[in-house]
C-alpha cells in the first residue's frame, strides 16, 4: 500500500493530491493514507501536506522517474519507451510476455522484484528503491547459437557506465558478471526466444546493487557479493546510472551488429577480471580447472588445463581471488 500511495504521488508529478482523492483510489481510510505519508517521509520521501490542497511529492530518495530519465537520454531506440512498475513478479519474465509485439530497445524496469531470478534457476535478491532491476528487449539478426555473445556485448556497456557514473573500476567476470574490488554487484540474464535458425526475440535482464546497504544483502553471499554504495561509501544516483547504462548499451550494441563479436572483443578481454587467473568452470556436463588465457574473437573463454586448452562456450566461473574463491 505503501507503494500504491508513492505511485499516486508521482503521477502527480510534484502537484498536490488530497487526501480523500488518495483514500478513495486506494480504497483506504485518509487516516491509512496519513499513516502511509509518514512511513514514506520515514524512508526519505519529501511530501509537503497543506490543508485543503493536500499532499506533494517534492522530492524523492532516488525514485526512478521516467519522464525524467527520457529528458535525460540521449539514444536513438535504447530506452525510448521504458516500462515501469513499483512491483512485479520478475522483469524478465514481464519482458518475454511482451516482447513479440515491443520494439527493439524497450526496457521494462521494476523498483521490486518478488521472484528475481539469476542463472542456472538461482533467485536474485530485489529490494525495493535501492538497485536496478531492468530487463531490455532486443531483436538481433542473429543466429541462435550467438546469442551468448551479446551477454558479453551488455557486460562491457554495464562496466563502462558504472565507471562513467562513479569512478569505480569494474571488471567482468566472464561471461556476466560485473565486480567491483573482488565482489559482484550486477548479474545478467539472457533469455530468447527462437526457432533453431532465427532469434524471435532476447531479452537481458540487468541486475544492478546500486544503493543496497551491506544489510540487505543475504548473509550467505555476504563475502561474494556488495553494491556499488558499500564500495563506493555513498549512493549512487539510479537515473543518472540507468542513463549512462542505456547510453553504452546503444554504443556497444551497434558496434557488435555491425561489426561482430570481433567489434568487441578488444573490450571483453581489457575488462576481463578473469585472465591470468586460476579458475574453475563449472559447465553442463564437467569441471574444467587451468588458467585463463583470453576471450577469443567469437567470445569462447580459452582456459589452459592439464588436457590442454578447453574451449568454454557457458559455464559458471569461479576465480582464485574473486568474490571469496579461495
Ligand atoms: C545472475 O547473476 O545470475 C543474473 C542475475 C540477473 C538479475 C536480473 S534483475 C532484472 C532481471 N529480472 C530477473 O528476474 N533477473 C534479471
Amino acid at each position: 500500500m505503501k507503494n500504491k500511495v508513492l505511485k499516486e504521488l508521482i503521477l502527480q508529478k510534484g502537484s498536490f493530491v488530497s487526501g480523500q482523492r488518495l483514500s478513495i483510489n486506494l480504497k483506504v481510510s485518509r487516516t491509512a493514507v496519513w499513516k502511509y505519508i509518514n512511513i514514506l517521509r520515514e524512508e526519505g520521501y519529501k511530501i509537503d501536506s497543506v490543508s485543503n490542497k493536500g499532499y506533494r511529492l517534492v522530492e524523492g530518495p532516488d525514485p526512478i522517474m521516467v519522464d525524467e530519465i527520457k529528458d535525460m537520454l540521449k539514444t536513438e531506440f535504447v530506452g525510448h519507451k521504458i516500462i515501469f512498475m513499483q512491483e512485479v513478479n520478475s522483469t524478465n519474465d514481464y519482458a518475454k510476455q511482451i516482447a513479440l509485439n515491443e520494439g527493439e530497445g524497450t526496457i521494462v524496469i521494476a523498483e521490486k522484484q518478488t521472484g528475481g531470478k539469476g542463472r542456472m534457476g538461482r533467485r536474485w535478491v530485489s529490494p525495493p528503491g535501492t538497485g536496478i532491476w531492468m530487463t531490455l528487449v532486443l531483436k538481433p539478426e542473429l543466429h541462435p547459437s550467438k546469442v551468448y555473445q551479446i551477454t558479453q556485448a551488455i557486460a562491457v556497456a554495464v562496466a563502462e557506465a558504472i565507471w562513467e557514473t562513479c569512478r569505480l573500476k569494474a571488471g567482468i567476470k566472464w561471461p556476466n558478471d560485473i565486480i567491483v574490488n573482488g565482489k559482484k554487484i550486477c548479474g545478467i540474464l539472457t533469455e530468447m526466444s527462437a526457432e533453431p535458425d532465427l532469434v524471435y526475440y532476447i531479452v537481458v535482464g540487468i541486475g544492478i546493487n546500486v544503493n543496497t546497504g551491506s544489510e540487505d544483502i543475504p548473509d550467505e553471499i555476504r563475502d561474494k557479493a556488495s553494491s556499488l554504495k558499500v564500495e563506493l561509501g555513498r549512493d549512487v544516483s539510479r537515473k543518472e546510472l540507468l542513463v549512462h547504462v542505456a547510453e553504452h548499451i546503444e554504443e556497444v550494441y551497434k558496434r557488435f551488429v555491425s561489426g561482430g563479436f570481433g567489434a568487441i572483443v578488444y573490450d571483453c578481454n581489457r575488462l576481463s577480471v578473469v585472465l591470468d587467473r586460476e579458475v574453475e568452470v563449472i559447465g553442463i556436463n564437467c569441471t574444467y580447472r587451468g588458467k585463463a588465457l583470453k576471450i577469443r574473437e567469437d567470445g569462447v573463454l580459452l582456459v589452459e588445463t592439464d588436457h590442454g586448452i578447453e574451449e568454454i562456450l557457458s559455464g559458471d566461473v569461479s576465480v582464485r581471488g574473486v568474490e571469496g574463491y579461495v
